[in-house]
């Protein structure tokens, strides 16, 4: 029988690049729920992955609207009661200095990146809990880990999302229930699309580089039904976090000069 995969944020950027990553190397094996509010991008998504095999469906969904996301679970409810992997993913970001943030730009952060993703983390592992196995893997970020000017309302929400996603792992844990937190650097996604940022990425000294999507997705199928607790994408990463956790006065320094 094949695997049930919930993807959220799967119309662009990591959630699509993972929605197609499962679909190329699983084929058949896998069926696909692909959410985002984009029904459109969807059904693109949908339709490239059928033509690797995988069984497709696509269900739309507003993770900043807490009844929208009771509404999905109900549907999940009837069509899909099992849920092998949970990419719990969608989210969105506005670089600027706390103070030039709109109320409305700080509550769609909050929303979506904090409240939507705990939301689907906790019924997630509800019906985990109940199979007695599976997987939620959420997309924090690097800026779950260390301070970075310019972002920290989107840092407060990977801060609290990893938080968040490491006591669910140490409450799961005895039911079967697997939790992985994902932190990405930069990424080449339309995150980046101007409206919401305004990021060098271009690899020059004074920035950080974004890499290809595909690294992202392709660390994240190798974790999949893994007792991982956290990945770094790409793993150096991991180093700069520790050396944040170790040296904060001195890794601030740096991180706010790859940040213009
Ligand atoms: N790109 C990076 O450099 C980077 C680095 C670290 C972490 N991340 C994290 O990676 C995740 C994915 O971002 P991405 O880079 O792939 O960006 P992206 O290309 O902009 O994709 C974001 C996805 O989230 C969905 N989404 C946003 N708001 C939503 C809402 N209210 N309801 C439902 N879906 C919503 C979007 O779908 P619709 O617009 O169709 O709803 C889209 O599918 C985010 O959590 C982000 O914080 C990104």
């Amino acid at each position: 029988m094949s695997k049930n995969l919930l993807i959220t944020g799967a119309s662009s950027g990591i959630g699509k690049a993972v929605a197609l990553e499962f679909a190329k190397r699983d084929g058949s094996k896998n069926h696909l729920i692909l959410v985002a509010r984009n029904r459109e991008k969807l059904e693109g998504v949908a339709e490239e992955a059928r033509s690797f095999g995988a069984e497709v469906s696509v269900l739309t969904a507003d993770f900043g609207q807490k009844e929208s996301i009771a509404k999905l679970f109900i549907d999940l409810e009837k069509s899909f009661p099992i849920l092998d992997l949970v990419f719990n993913n969608a989210g969105l970001g506005f670089v600027k200095e706390a103070h030039l943030l709109t109320d409305d730009e700080v509550e769609q952060i909050i929303d979506v990146n904090v409240k939507g993703m705990i939301l689907v983390g906790k019924k997630a592992a509800n019906i985990m809990i109940k199979q007695g196995y599976g997987h939620i893997i959420f997309t924090s970020s690097l800026a779950g880990y260390v301070l970075l000017p310019k972002w920290s309302v989107y840092c407060a929400s990977k801060w609290g999302i990893t938080a968040f996603a490491n006591i669910l792992r140490q409450e799961t844990s005895k039911f079967g229930v697997k939790i992985t937190t994902v932190h990405p650097g930069p990424v080449k996604t339309e995150f980046f699309d101007s409206n919401k940022a305004d990021v060098d990425l271009s690899g020059s000294e004074k920035s950080m580089p974004a890499i290809p999507v595909e690294d992202v997705s392709g660390a994240i199928y190798e974790i999949a039904y893994t007792d991982k607790e956290r990945i770094f994408c790409p793993p150096s990463l991991g180093v700069s976090a520790e050396a944040f956790r170790l040296f904060p006065k001195f890794m601030k320094k740096v991180f706010a000069k790859l940040v213009k």
